[in-house]
């Protein structure tokens, strides 16, 4: 953290865990000078030449003079590389363990006393020296990894650091990397893989609560995901290309992974964006669905401080006829802060406050964060010493930090017997009445006078009985304590599915549930890191997110809360939220301009929740995210790439949300086809650039010709909102319906749209016969 970063956190912390923090900080350091390994005279090493190969079922290995390297092609696809004996397993990410091999790839020699292993979606090639390329079936370089180096102590010793150097297509354009705030297309930099609290951030602030080491790059000539299984401590460093004009040179895009620990191992995705999320989700589990309620709006606040309050706000929303589906709960319902202990005096009665609101519509969600008051008496705390649940150091001792509750121990969330003990934990929340959980500095975080706001580097974890340190375990830290939590909530309450978001987390994480933008700093800046996280974290996996509308830090203008407010109504979390003193933040607190401008938002948030659902069980099937780049489905249009102000919500929609203070027209880059303002009916040709009204009152979202979309009739049932298809041509629509949060499998329904001889739009199912939901054409 740097000295910014150092007043704001002691802003958000307070003078008196600021004191706590400082020593908590020291005992770190010095914890970590005892338990860490020495620096020991290292050496360098690379693989060296090639002395032979064997076959195995999907590839083979490859046997260098200094390492060998182990190439597997799995059913589906995706193609597995490890260095130095690493096999897929053990992994955090992967749900289920490693896929099958397929069994039609196979390693054949190469030119040049190299290999390669061919398969129906990648060719992989190993040269002699371990340089390995990936290229589509009709040749085209995809991605190619020079020969990798590795330093570790001579005597073997400790862990070994490595470097891979890779190289893409000169037009390729990398995403993803987790939440980050410059993208959504990651600008030339350095990318921290290190999961961190930062205090109060901005665009460009980095690292953030969520990295991964999953990059998404973008090429004429395909696009892949490239995921390095390991968890430990790295940088990337990102230098994209140039496309020589003219007679000029291309310079191919470069990338640059160094890891501080861990098995050098990757898995490659390649093909159309769709299908390269539907095999990293066949990879790594299906996001999880959340209930209907989570698809509307979301209200939080760090300061509802009373039953009272709670009451108050949910009044304030229903009187002005403002839908309101869920209500959450910060630290401040919690006794002296403690998680799972309500404050009685303050909320006697909260599962008759749940109960109440929830007739009217209203969930209550539920912060919980990792940590445990370091107290004897404490419950949890006490529960949690019986079964041996928190992370010890080198010489046995627990390890405290310090947060909210002041002095706490954390849950060791890689042993899954303290998983166990902890999912069971939720039936307490249950019992209060809340229908979902949000978790909170799950990084972890422990505050910090100075120096990294986590836990010493060499506190003991189990890693699933493997045993290792905190360098190794950091980063799965949320994502472990998600999978506590889901599978708690499963088991306490099966008939429903679990609802859970989390400021944290890594690759896998949406097998469990979503992810919170964390403390977006209030401002332009923030408005715009926000929509680069949703839109990278979809592309890594994680659909549903969203940022804390509003901004977190103070009281946005009323112009940038409404904007923020219309972007957010088009993200899957749609919630707003803010810190206890951040001051002004209900819709109706800002004049009546915006009431009227959130209330437009709100209903056409409330319009769309079947497409919201549709989305939702899209994602959960496919691992399409439900707000996608503008190159999705034309990703050769090579000015889609750079454009980072407008997305896709599903195939129907284009948002362009306003990011820029005064602006009230604004130009929206348009993919190949007829595009309809929603507002306006006006149709659009792309691809193009056009300018559109943007008034404070709406941001432009443009309907794709062709479109049926899923919407609330004024009745309360289903009808198709349908955008007559440009002459000639057909569109397409889905529709997935549930009765809201239980497991049934519902089925399909396909949609084609045409338009009749009388000029106009027929809506038919797969079998030919016509929709019977009432049709609301348009455009
Ligand atoms: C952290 C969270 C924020 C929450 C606050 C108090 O700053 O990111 O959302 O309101 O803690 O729990």
């Amino acid at each position: 953290m740097d000295a910014r970063g150092l007043v704001r956190s002691a802003r958000v912390v307070g003078a008196a865990q600021g004191v706590r923090a400082l020593r908590s900080a020291w005992r770190r350091s010095r914890t970590d000078a005892d338990g860490l390994p020495r620096t020991r005279p290292e050496r360098a090493r690379v693989p060296g030449p090639a002395r032979g190969a064997e076959p195995r079922p999907g590839g083979g290995v490859i046997h260098f003079a200094r390492s060998s390297l182990r190439v597997r092609v799995a059913v589906g696809g995706a193609v597995f590389c490890g260095w130095d004996g690493a096999g897929p397993e053990p992994s955090y990410a992967l749900a289920g363990g490693c896929p099958e091999p397929d069994p039609r790839a196979g390693l054949e020699p190469d030119m040049d006393g190299g290999w390669r292993v061919v398969s129906e979606r990648v060719m992989v090639t190993v040269s002699r020296f371990g340089a390995v390329e990936l290229r589509t079936p009709g040749g085209a370089v995809l991605r190619s990894d020079l020969p990798p180096c590795w330093w570790g102590p001579e005597d073997g010793s400790s862990v070994t650091r490595w470097v891979q150097r890779s190289r893409v297509a000169p037009d390729a354009r990398f995403f993803g990397l987790g939440g980050r705030t410059a993208g959504p297309r990651l600008p030339d930099g350095t990318y921290r893989l290190w999961n961190t609290g930062p205090g109060p951030f901005e665009r460009g602030d980095d690292p953030l609560y969520i990295t991964m080491p999953v990059q998404f790059v973008v090429a004429d000539a395909g696009s892949h995901l490239v995921f390095h299984d390991n968890s430990w401590d790295g940088r990337v460093q990102l230098r994209q290309g140039d496309v020589g004009a003219g007679s000029g040179h291309d310079r191919p895009g470069r990338c640059e992974l160094r890891m501080s620990g861990g098995p050098l191992r990757y898995w490659v995705v390649a093909g159309a964006p769709a299908r390269v999320l539907r095999g990293w989700t066949a990879l790594t589990g299906a996001p999880a669905l959340p209930p209907h309620w989570a698809l509307g709006h979301q209200h939080a606040r760090w300061g509802f401080g009373t039953e009272r309050e709670v009451r108050r706000i949910a009044a304030g929303y229903r009187e002005r006829g403002l839908p309101l589906r869920a209500l959450h709960l910060d630290i401040d319902h919690l006794d002296g802060h403690r998680v799972f202990t309500v404050d009685r005096r303050r909320f006697p009665d909260l599962p008759g406050l749940a109960s109440e609101l929830r007739g009217r519509g209203t969930r209550l969600v539920s912060i919980v964060d990792p940590a445990v008051k370091a107290e004897p008496g404490d419950a949890v705390y006490d529960a949690g010493t019986a079964v041996d649940a928190f992370v010890r150091d080198g010489r046995g001792r627990e390890v405290h930090g310090v947060t909210w509750p002041g002095r706490t121990a954390f849950p060791d969330f890689t042993d899954p017997k303290v998983r166990k003990w902890w999912g069971q934990l939720y039936a307490e929340r249950l019992a209060q009445g809340f229908a979902g959980v949000w978790h909170d500095l799950n990084e972890p975080t422990s505050f910090a006078a100075f120096g990294e706001p986590t836990l010493p580097r060499s506190s003991r974890h189990a890693l699933e009985g493997r045993g290792g340190d905190h360098r190794e375990a950091h980063n799965v830290y949320g994502l472990a304590m998600a999978e506590a939590a889901y599978h708690g909530l499963l088991e306490l309450r099966p008939e429903q599915r679990p609802f859970l978001f989390s400021r944290s987390g890594w690759a896998g994480m949406q097998r469990y549930g979503g992810a919170c933008s964390g403390d977006v700093t209030t401002g332009w800046s923030g408005l715009r890191a926000s929509l680069s996280l949703a839109l990278g974290l979809g592309l890594c996996g994680v659909p549903y997110s969203g940022p804390d509308v509003g901004g977190f830090t103070g009281t946005p203008s009323p112009e940038l809360y409404l904007r923020w407010f219309q972007l957010g109504a088009y993200l899957p979390l749609f919630r707003t939220h803010a810190a206890k003193l951040a001051g002004r933040r209900e819709p109706w607190e800002f004049g009546p301009e915006v009431l009227e401008g959130a209330r437009a938002a709100l209903a056409r948030r409330e319009e769309l929740l079947p497409y919201f659902v549709t989305l939702a069980h899209l994602a959960h099937r496919t691992g399409a995210p439900y707000v996608r780049p503008l190159w999705w489905q034309h990703s050769r249009d090579r000015a889609l790439r750079d454009c980072d102000d407008a997305f896709l919500l599903g195939d129907a929609l284009l948002v362009a949300p306003v990011l820029e203070k005064g602006a009230r027209r604004r130009s929206v880059r348009l993919p190949r086809g007829r595009w309809y303002d929603t507002a306006t009916g006006r149709a659009y040709e792309g691809p193009a650039r056009v300018e559109l009204d943007a008034p404070l009152g709406r941001v432009p979202v443009l309907a794709r010709a062709g479109a049926a979309i899923p919407v609330v009739g004024a009745d309360g049932g289903i009808e198709l909102e349908v955008w007559t298809p440009a002459r000639g041509r057909s569109g397409t629509g889905l529709l997935i319906r549930d009765a809201g949060d239980g497991w049934e499998v519902p089925e399909a329904e396909r949609l084609t749209v045409r338009v009749a001889d009388d000029g106009a739009p027929v809506v038919t199912r797969e079998d030919g016969r016509r929709v019977d939901y009432p049709l609301r054409v348009r455009g």
